[in-house]
């Protein structure tokens, strides 16, 4: 009863936190398994930032529920958003969870495990559901375990993320965010500098700092020093980790984009030309309606202001269209701006009504087909520019940090400093380094090439 199969659904910071649970429960003895039809633990870590999220987690746990009637020992958990937006309620629908935990109690999972475990083995039934979704204090430090490869078959890790903040407090009115993570709390800066450090010690090149709204880190916990804030003074820190090769980080709001963190980009040789810099939306009514407290004029300054820096930074945004109330014209500015950022990467999202946020009561909903149009429009744009970008590359030498084996195990992988991916062949030895490479092929998300290295 100790093979564990993690499924995560939703951002980035869900796949650290299902990390950080795998390798909390494998160093009490589980075993973290790729393979859903071998396990007797099935952890879904969900998302609750768009009802499609909910649902997938939701038909999945359904399923998921039904085998388990065949096998009453076996364990289903609901962790993560999910789990701390809907609470107990989830048992209407899914009555057969052995399990809900909340964003602030994942490093609770292995003891709840093991009590469940021990219960089964000693044969006693089990009684209720374990549901937890309180809050606590400091659970924005608990997030720091890394799996460690085992095996010598295993591939080193060559990136890492790292949770530095967790919450947010912007209350943007259509997110349910501030509900499902609470309050906006950072890590200490030196604990999140000795995570960097440990990860290079291990071998890790690349660092991804994590926060819901990074740009704010450490706001009431660390003054400005010469006009720079906390944020870039961690980013100070991380830079001088020896082995630390990239820095990146996501995600920031267009608030906090100061001129320190743009000038950041001219001084930090390690963080990557790469900003994910998310809009919303390019008209200032539909802004203020998000209570986003930003103009379309000011978010193309930060832009512009990057590009100044680095010329050859690359941009990706989020998108909402379809926020309730949002016109033809509106969508327009949005399109528009849009099309002058020239983004190489963006996340368009379709409106979702999330209960509970102010923007579910706003009135004034957008029918699905005038969502689905304005969706079009954008990806249309936006295939085209990543056409353009790649067509640009082709024939050029990109430095590729090599992360391992392809999907196809044949040849290899690895990202561009703004966040490319890229196959080629390589050397299993090359995992790990920074290899300059010739691009020769693109399709719209990919690069092809070869390395430019005498000797491999
Ligand atoms: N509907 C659609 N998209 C949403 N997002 C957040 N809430 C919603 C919603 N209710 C998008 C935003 C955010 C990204 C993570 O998800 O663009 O930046």
């Amino acid at each position: 009863m100790n093979r564990v199969h993690i499924k995560t659904y939703g951002c980035q910071m869900n796949e650290r936190d299902s990390e950080a649970v795998a390798a909390m429960l494998r160093a009490r003895g589980y075993r973290i398994v790729g393979s859903e039809d071998e396990c007797d633990v099935m952890l879904l870590n969900t998302c609750s930032v768009r009802d499609a999220a909910e649902q997938k987690a939701i038909g999945k746990a359904g399923y998921v529920s039904h085998k388990k009637r065949k096998n009453p020992d076996f364990v289903l958990g609901i962790l993560g958003c999910m789990a701390q937006n809907r609470g107990a309620a989830l048992l209407d629908q899914l009555p057969d969870v052995d399990l809900i935990v909340g964003t602030q109690k994942f490093h609770q999972v292995p003891d709840y495990l093991d009590n469940l475990r021990a219960a089964r083995e000693a044969g006693v039934p089990i009684g209720e559901t374990i549901v937890d979704i309180a809050e606590e204090a400091g659970s924005q430090n608990t997030i720091k375990d890394h799996l460690v490869a085992e095996g010598a078959d295993l591939v080193p890790q060559v990136n890492a993320f790292v949770s530095i903040q967790q919450g947010c407090n912007m209350d943007c009115a259509f997110c349910i965010v501030p509900k499902t993570r609470g309050d906006e709390r950072s890590r200490p800066m030196d604990d999140i500098v000795a995570e960097c450090r440990s990860l290079a010690a291990r071998g890790v090149k690349e660092i991804t700092l994590l926060g819901q709204i990074v740009t704010s880190y450490g706001r009431r916990d660390y003054a400005h020093t010469d006009g720079i804030s906390p944020f870039v003074q961690l980013l100070e820190k991380v830079h001088a980790v020896e082995g630390i090769e990239r820095i990146r980080f996501t995600s920031p709001h267009p608030r906090g984009f100061k001129d320190d963190l743009a000038q950041a980009y001219g001084r930090l040789s390690k963080l990557c030309e790469y900003v994910h810099l998310p809009m919303q939306s390019g008209s200032n009514r539909i802004l203020k309606a998000m209570n986003r407290p930003y103009s379309r004029e000011r978010y193309k300054e930060i832009v512009d202001s990057l590009r100044a820096v680095r010329p050859d930074m690359y941009f990706s945004t989020d998108i909402i269209v379809g926020f309730p109330g949002e016109t033809d014209e509106e969508f327009e500015q949005t399109r528009e701006l849009f099309e002058a950022c020239n983004y190489d990467m963006a996340y368009i999202f379709k409106y979702s009504i999330r209960s509970g946020t102010p923007a579910a009561d706003m009135g004034d909903q957008i029918p699905d087909e005038v969502k689905e149009h304005r969706n079009a429009v954008l990806l249309d744009i936006l295939r085209k520019n990543s056409e353009r970008r790649n067509a640009a590359l082709l024939g050029t030498v990109e430095e590729v940090l090599v992360e391992g084996p392809d999907k196809t195990g044949e040849r290899f992988t690895g990202r561009t400093r703004g966040n490319r991916v890229c196959i080629f062949d390589a050397n299993p030895r090359l995992i790990g380094q920074l290899v300059p490479l010739k691009i020769e092929r693109a399709s719209v998300s990919t690069l092809y090439g070869e390395l430019q290295l005498a000797g491999v």
